[in-house]
């Protein structure tokens, strides 16, 4: 039997996950869901790769239009750009790539997720937990909003050198109790489903919690966390993970083919 391959029709347009692994990623799907509802003649995939270096040239020749970069090439990806947004130089991390005739543009949608669902709350502190990488874009999009920032970690010596790099004070999670934010932030990955020995934990008592507080978790499996719902029997605002979700995907989406779809189309689409 001859060999079957599917040459893929020129005219349609490329685009991919680039990370290591991203098999398991539900991006393109959603992409491609959206791509369908839209009538554009594009596709997402996954391209699961080790050296970003070797990769990047080779999408270009390929005429891949733009990519969605994850764990563990955020920071890999920067010195092989031509231009770097200065919001991801400062919060250290690429996770947009788009190739244009010939250059390769940077920029990072993460913190626009957490920005976005901010709009309308305001305060002076916000306390951000954890000190990874979705801690960076919550500092830096609480700034924005005009918040003063606190970093707290369970490693205080890794929230230290973040809160260095900001400017921002820090400390570790038990000092929560000291400060009465205005809005926490949960970048770490307490309450998430795969994260079998916390996964009915919340990163700080839920004791602590009051009424005034906004929570927002960035955990989004499950959609409802231990922290989130503690924090609604205690009377505070939420704000769940796949807030951030959806708003990074509508900007990421937004820079990578020039189109803004509203919020609730979103929604109605990928929930
Ligand atoms: P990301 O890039 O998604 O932020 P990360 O860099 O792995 O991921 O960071 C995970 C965060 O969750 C860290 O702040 C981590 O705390 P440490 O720096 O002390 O490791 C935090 N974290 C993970 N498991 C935790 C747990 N059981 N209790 C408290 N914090 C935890």
């Amino acid at each position: 039997e001859p060999l079957q391959a599917t040459i893929p029709d020129p005219s349609i347009r490329i685009y991919g996950i680039l990370g290591n692994p991203c098999m398991h990623s539900l991006s393109p799907p959603i992409w491609n869901r959206l791509f369908q509802e839209l009538e554009i003649p594009a596709r997402n995939t996954w391209f699961e790769c080790p050296d970003p270096a070797r990769f990047i040239p080779a999408a270009e020749k390929a005429g891949v239009r733009g990519l969605s970069v994850t764990i563990p090439h955020k920071g890999r990806v920067m010195p092989l750009l031509d231009e770097i947004r200065k919001d991801a130089t400062v919060i250290g991390a690429v996770n947009t790539i788009l190739l244009l005739d010939g250059k390769r543009y940077g920029f990072n949608t993460d913190w626009k997720g957490i920005y976005r669902p901010l709009e309308g709350i305001s305060g002076e502190v916000a306390v951000i937990l954890g000190a990874g990488g979705a801690a960076a874009s919550a500092v830096y999009a609480t700034s924005m909003r005009g918040f003063t920032p606190i970093i707290l970690n369970r490693t205080v010596e890794r929230a230290r050198e973040m809160g260095r790099h900001f400017g921002v004070e820090t400390g570790a999670l038990s000092d929560f109790t000291r400060y009465h934010p205005d809005l926490v932030i949960n970048t770490t990955s307490v309450g998430m489903k795969s994260h079998t020995a916390a996964a009915n934990q919340t990163p700080i008592p839920v004791s602590s919690l009051t009424p005034d507080m906004h929570i927002f978790d960035l955990v989004y499996t499950p959609a409802e966390t231990p922290l989130l719902r503690g924090a609604l029997d205690k009377g505070c605002s939420i704000i769940p993970g796949t807030e951030m979700f959806i708003h990074q995907l509508i900007e990421q989406f937004k820079v990578l083919t020039g189109i803004d779809i509203p919020a609730d189309t979103v929604r109605r689409w990928i929930l």
